[in-house]
């Protein structure tokens, strides 16, 4: 299903997998493996419309003008710390794939995102940039983190997670109109911490077997 450019993957392996994510009773290496195995999954979807280009192959027989990977270079963009779970899976799909990092915190005071890490490959401007983060809960984090790698120079971007709530589907759209979303599902609403409900918990915690 594709709605205003967001995107849920309704494929039965996705849904099956994060049917089992959710599930509390499911032990953080396997939540970590489910991750990884939904990751390859989102990033089909979200690879779908790459360029091709046609080139040359000498198969032992003859040569044939077959399809390879054209566009833009890519570069995956995780946000810190659970956005490596959906990195790592992504990564075994598009090895070559150039890697950021944002790593935002909120301020108590304030409540604004601050930046505490950030590192980036050169020449953004010269790829698709795929932000990844599997909770898409407020949505400030995720916008806050895309004007970052936007105002490095990134000007071709999506952005990939797991689960998505209306609201942070709402926030990041309002800021970032231009960006695509692909999810995994769109869940209820967020509880009055922050929480998607029904969601699989924090997403991070349940990676690292922190809590
Ligand atoms: N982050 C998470 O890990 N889980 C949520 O439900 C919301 C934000």
């Amino acid at each position: 299903m594709s709605d205003n450019d967001v995107t849920v993957v309704h494929h039965p392996l996705v849904q099956h997998k994060l049917t089992l994510m959710r599930d509390k009773t499911t032990p953080t290496a396997v939540f970590r493996q489910l991750l990884r195995e939904i990751s390859l999954l989102l990033a089909y979807e979200v690879c779908r419309d790459l360029e091709i280009k046609m080139v040359d192959v000498e198969t032992p027989l003859e040569t044939f003008p077959s399809p390879k990977l054209g566009g833009k270079k890519l570069c995956l963009i995780s946000i810190l710390r659970a956005g490596n779970g959906l990195l790592d899976g992504i990564l075994d799909l598009i090895p070559s794939a150039r890697v950021g990092h944002v790593g935002l915190y909120r301020d108590p005071e304030t409540l604004k995102p601050v930046e505490y890490y950030m590192k980036m490959p050169h020449s953004l401007n010269e790829r698709l940039c795929i932000v990844v983060d599997p909770m898409l809960a407020t949505g400030n984090s995720a916008a806050a983190a895309v004007q970052r790698v936007k105002d490095a120079g990134a000007v071709n971007l999506k952005f990939v997670c797991l689960l998505a709530a209306p609201e942070g589907i709402n926030v990041f759209q309002k800021e970032h109109p231009d960006v695509p979303i692909v999810t995994a599902a769109i869940d209820r609403e967020l509880n009055d911490h922050g929480y998607i409900m029904p969601g699989l918990g924090d997403a991070g915690d349940r990676m690292y077997g922190t809590k």
